[in-house]
């Protein structure tokens, strides 16, 4: 657990940190954990804002209680049902049974189906509706889609606070600092990326589209559901979900590659190093066996030029680098420049089942594929370097040789 922090005057943050579980939606690895982050504001009525996992912390409730002293919950606002955040409202329900749960009408279709009839509870608000706690509004935004559809955002008007559910947060932990006076930016944006490219990537466009609604908020302190509460970087966040949901991408270079059995990493090896040697600084290469699936969806939001490479498998490309494209394509990723290459034995089909992917992806492809038949001899080697040649043009063309 966290410790309870204020983060305002009478605005507290209950977060959970959670370094037990591996798998974040049982899929994602989780080597930095991950926080969930719940608030609680007290005022003449006092509104908790998100709950957490659902068994994260044996002591949420009591912490809650701790901080209400007594007094009883009147609202609990509900942004997001994902059960990361949803998962102690039964608890919370149970405990305080007149409590308003503010949502709109998506957000109660969703509750009605994890927590049975609770609409007696329901204190359902339109976009831009607010309530008032006393000294302090809520207004709420509803921000479809950033990350499911009943997803929104609460506003806190007195001191401009953006409770802003999954957008803006990150994987990763918040190791004693829980606001980003005492955390730079940089310490988490790899993560953050990670978290931003696998959980919300596919919703890019309606991340634009909630950046653009919020866009006239003044805006002092930001409030994600996962990491570091934003103070000083808020600037810096906001570009960077901007920079990511719009598909904009660094100069650089990622080459991922299949091989059973070294010869098509010796290939991508020699590619880069190529590359390299033509100028171009940030170059990084993965073996799609070795790095897991999230970090090379986040690579492929960080690089704009894109190289792949697989070994031909029964007649098609390598399994895992199918699995990689068909994630390409399920988050639609755009704006990318791409080249591929692989070898055979016999048949082939690493390039055919590549070439497919090529033509479906919307990339611009910046040259012949190569197909390499045998061993990564100095012959065939040789054989890749124009394509190299012409990734590193590709980019030389692009940031004018800088
Ligand atoms: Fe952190 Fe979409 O839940």
């Amino acid at each position: 657990m966290q410790t309870n922090v204020s983060i305002a005057d009478g605005i507290h943050i209950i977060g959970v940190n959670d370094r037990r579980t591996q798998l974040f939606e049982n899929i994602w690895p989780l080597p930095c954990g991950v926080s969930y982050n719940s608030y609680l504001i007290v005022d003449e009525k006092c509104a908790l804002l998100d709950t957490v996992d659902f068994g994260s912390d044996g002591t949420y409730l009591e912490r809650v209680e701790e901080i209400l002293g007594g007094r009883s919950l009147d609202y609990l606002v509900v942004n997001h049902m994902e059960p990361d955040h949803s998962g102690e409202i039964g608890s919370v329900l149970r405990r305080f049974p007149d409590v308003k749960i503010v949502g709109n009408s998506l957000t109660f279709k969703i509750l009605l189906s994890y927590f049975g009839d609770v609409s007696a509870n329901f204190h359902e608000v339109k976009d831009c509706e607010a309530i008032s706690l006393g000294r302090r509004t809520l207004r709420f935004y509803t921000t479809p889609w950033v990350h499911w559809p009943e997803t929104m955002m609460t506003y806190e008007e007195t001191e401009k606070i953006l409770f802003s559910a999954d957008a803006f947060g990150t994987f990763g932990t918040t190791d004693g600092a829980v606001t980003d006076d005492m955390v730079d930016i940089k310490s988490y944006e790899d993560e953050m990326r990670r978290y931003y490219s696998n959980i919300v990537g596919k919703f890019g466009g309606m991340v634009q589209k909630a950046l653009c609604k919020l866009g006239s908020l003044e805006i002092k302190m930001i409030c994600p559901l996962h990491g570091p509460v934003w103070k000083r970087q808020i600037a810096e966040v906001v570009g960077l979900y901007d920079k990511w949901s719009k598909g904009d991408a660094d100069e650089s270079v990622v080459v991922i590659y299949a091989s059973m059995y070294n010869n098509t990493a010796q290939m991508a090896d020699h590619v880069a190093s190529v590359i390299s040697q033509s100028g171009v600084k940030d170059v990084k290469v993965y073996d799609v066996s070795k790095t897991h699936l999230s970090y090379l969806i986040s690579e492929l939001w960080r690089c704009r030029y894109v190289v792949l490479a697989s070994c031909a498998y029964n007649g098609d490309m390598f399994p895992l680098m199918e699995q990689l494209c068909t994630s390409i394509s399920h988050y639609g990723l755009k704006g990318r420049s791409l080249a591929y290459f692989g070898s055979y034995s016999f048949n082939g089909g690493g390039v055919r089942s590549l070439k497919k992917f090529a033509e479906s992806s919307g990339w611009d492809i910046i040259c012949e594929p190569v197909d390499i038949f045998g061993r990564a001899t100095a012959e065939n080697l040789a054989k890749l370097e124009p394509l190299a040649e012409a990734v590193a043009q590709s980019v030389k063309n692009n940031t004018g040789g800088r």
